[in-house]
């Protein structure tokens, strides 16, 4: 360290020998700064900083501009620099854009003159020894700012609040203290304030981020965090007036919607069974009275009333049976399904699912469709194609279906974990989304593409899916994707004005012509990677622009090379993935591409997903735990 007093003492016959180049900002004030700096912080390896070499190509660690006449970035990250940054060094380089001198040995105050240079849109500072206050004069062009693993002290400054641009603040593991300022940031999407000396409440604006940006601050209090003592709750969840949050209670609205039709529907089938119950009374009656009996007479006691008129009655309760595909192990009857006890589980654009348990406990899914609009035998033809598709993993297979005049059910196995759109926006009912990590997120996209891939490859290559949305992505505990409710499309009443929530999954030739296609599918997936990459829902209110219609959105946000900002904040705590999103978003882009002959088929998709998924478990340990 013999050296120490010879560094301290250059700056000053620098500012002597070349006095202050104001006027001139070019690329030799540049030069003339950094090597200031150079000289004045001690560095453990060798800068080969020099005025011999051209500082634009041979000096480690410094980007220019592409014109070659401003330095624009730096980054000297773990070079052993050690002191602290002096006033009118790195301060000086006013074109710069990037600075990353983290995990180096820092100490002491930032000089104020580097954080305020105009230009800065990314500042790195982490893990170093910084002390002081976090100063408050900072470029309003930062993006973000990393002053994590330091020994900060003081109040956060309230100057953040104007960094509007701001979309990642770190200021972990400091020793920060007072109140969190209201930031009000629309850009930001990663915040860590953990372990600090933090206290009050958490400003409503700062609420959706997770407990993670927060622990580690024992006077901390508000959602995410415990509730405040003392203090009146200062917001409710969704705020309906949260200027930042519209999307939220959007979906609020939407969701008391469904529970009251949810409601509403359940009592419409408790009335359905007894209505069905009591029919069926009376053709079993019938039956039994013209000597058709099935055998299966368990409901004894009935007093024998002369019918009215029973023409076909025979032939009706031939004819309405529950029609079962091969290899399908189940054996029950209408009867004994409508005796069973049966629950909503939701309702959709192709009417209403229930669960329903059988008697002898077996559990199936009973979908009843609605406004299904052709006859008996296209019906049963598009029964026949459906029922075809061959045993897939990731297909939920049709077991059954029922067709009468007035009531048209399907069958399916039942999948007891739930689906995606509740996984990634939480449950209508109001429980919370469950955090899916990155992996997970593969797993299920691949999953998916799978299951639609083999859909359609069976039917002679034909066969489409249709409804391609989150809601029809069904998951096991393992997170096995299951894709269900295809092929209904062609049942429908296509005119009938579908739900927001489908009109933001449909292709753009699929809205004009009412056609669908393999490709059209091929968008409708795209469109659910791009909900599984952004965590956003696709809704769309026709005739409005303003909310999010998903692949739009993310082109705009891509156009302007905001690439980081279109991804899920949940998925910004884990390190390495970036570039793996970035690869998913242009697979997600392709399908979603306006010409349909431009998306991928589905198998190109699926080795697509397959290269990251391997790409994945090369590059890293599969436990890696958020940074
Ligand atoms: C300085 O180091 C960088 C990276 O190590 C190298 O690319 C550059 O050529 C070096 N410059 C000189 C003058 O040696
Ligand atoms: C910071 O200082 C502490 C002691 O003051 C030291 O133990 C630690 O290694 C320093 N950290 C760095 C990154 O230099
Ligand atoms: C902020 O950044 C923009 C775009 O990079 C640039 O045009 C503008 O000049 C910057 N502002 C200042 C004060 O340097
Ligand atoms: C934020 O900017 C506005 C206008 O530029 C200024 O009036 C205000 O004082 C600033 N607020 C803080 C906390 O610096
Ligand atoms: C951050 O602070 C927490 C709590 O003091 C500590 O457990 C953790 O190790 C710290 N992280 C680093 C990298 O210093
Ligand atoms: C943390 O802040 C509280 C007041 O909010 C104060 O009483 C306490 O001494 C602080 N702790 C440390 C370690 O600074
Ligand atoms: C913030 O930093 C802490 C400490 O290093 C870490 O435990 C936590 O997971 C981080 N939070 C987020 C949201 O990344």
């Amino acid at each position: 360290m013999g050296h120490s007093m010879l560094f301290i003492a250059l700056p000053f016959i620098y500012l002597m020998l070349y006095l202050p180049p104001l006027t001139t900002a070019d690329l030799s004030s540049d030069e003339e700064a950094l090597l200031a700096f150079a000289a004045s912080v001690p560095h453990g390896r060798k800068l080969n900083w020099s005025s011999q070499n051209p500082i634009c190509s041979s000096w480690v660690g410094v980007t220019c501009t592409p014109d070659k006449t401003r330095v624009h970035t730096l980054r000297l990250p773990a070079v052993g620099l050690f002191g602290s940054i002096p006033s009118d060094t790195l301060g000086k380089l006013d074109a710069l854009e990037v600075l990353s001198l983290r995990s180096n040995r820092l100490i002491l105050n930032l000089a104020p003159d580097v954080p305020s240079i105009p230009s800065l849109h990314s500042l790195y500072l982490q893990h170093n020894n910084l002390s002081g206050i976090v100063p408050d004069l900072l470029s309003s062009n930062l993006t973000f700012l990393d002053l994590s693993y330091n020994l900060f002290v003081g109040e956060i400054p309230l100057t953040v609040q104007n960094l509007t641009l701001l979309t990642a603040l770190f200021l972990q593991n400091n020793s920060l203290s007072g109140p969190i300022p209201n930031l009000q940031l629309p850009k930001l999407r990663r915040l860590n304030l953990s372990y600090n000396n933090l206290s009050g409440p958490i400003p409503i604006s700062l609420q959706k981020f997770p407990v993670e940006s927060f622990v580690g601050n024992p006077f901390l209090c508000g959602t995410p965090l415990a509730q405040c003592f003392g203090v009146p709750p200062s917001s409710p969840p969704f705020p309906a007036e949260a200027p930042t949050k519209p999307k939220r209670s959007f979906w609020k609205k939407i969701s008391t919607g469904v529970i009251i039709a949810i409601a509403a529907g359940g009592s419409a089938l408790l009335l359905l069974l007894i209505v069905l119950i009591l029919v069926c009374f009376s053709k079993r009656k019938r039956r039994q009275g013209s000597g058709e009996s099935k055998g299966k007479g368990s409901l004894g006691g009935r007093s024998e009333k002369p019918k009215e008129e029973y023409s076909s009655s025979v032939q009706e309760a031939e004819k309405n049976k529950l029609v079962f595909f091969e290899g399908c192990s189940y054996n029950f009857d209408l009867e004994d399904l409508l005796r069973a006890s049966a629950e909503v589980l939701g309702k959709g654009s192709h009417g209403t699912t229930y669960k329903a348990v059988l008697e002898d406990g077996t559990t199936v899914v009973v979908k009843r469709l609605k406004e299904v609009i052709i006859g008996k035998r296209e019906f049963e033809q598009q029964m026949e194609m459906i029922g075809s598709v061959r045993p897939h993993p990731n297909v939920l297979p049709l077991r059954a279906y029922y067709y009468s005049k007035d009531e048209k059910l399907l069958i399916y196995d039942y999948v007891p974990s739930g689906n995606l759109s509740s996984l990634l926006h939480g449950n209508k009912g109001g429980a919370g989304k469950t955090p899916l990590d990155w992996e997970s997120r593969i797993k299920v996209s691949l999953g998916a593409a799978r299951g639609i891939g083999c859909i359609h490859i069976d039917g002679s290559g034909k066969f489409i899916h249709g409804d391609i949305k989150s809601n029809n992505i069904l998951l096991t505990q393992e997170l096995d994707a299951c894709v269900c409710d295809y092929g209904l499309a062609p049942l429908m009443n296509s005119a009938a004005t579908p739900s927001r929530i489908v009109v933001g999954y449909r292709a753009p030739e699929v809205i004009e012509t009412r056609k669908y296609t393999q490709k059209s599918d091929v968008y409708s997936f795209g469109v659910l990677l791009l909900e599984m990459l952004t965590g956003k829902a696709p809704l769309q209110s026709p005739g409005r622009d303003d909310v999010a219609d998903l692949p739009r959105w993310v082109q705009s946000v891509v156009r302007e090379e905001w690439t980081a900002e279109v991804f899920d904040v949940e998925l910004m705590r884990y390190p390495h993935i970036e570039e793996e999103m970035v690869q998913m978003l242009q697979i997600a882009m392709a399908c979603v591409s306006k010409a349909p002959d431009q998306r991928p088929k589905m198998e190109e998709v699926i080795r697509m997903i397959e290269d990251i998924q391997h790409s994945d478990s090369e590059n890293r340990p599969s436990s890696e735990k958020p940074s």
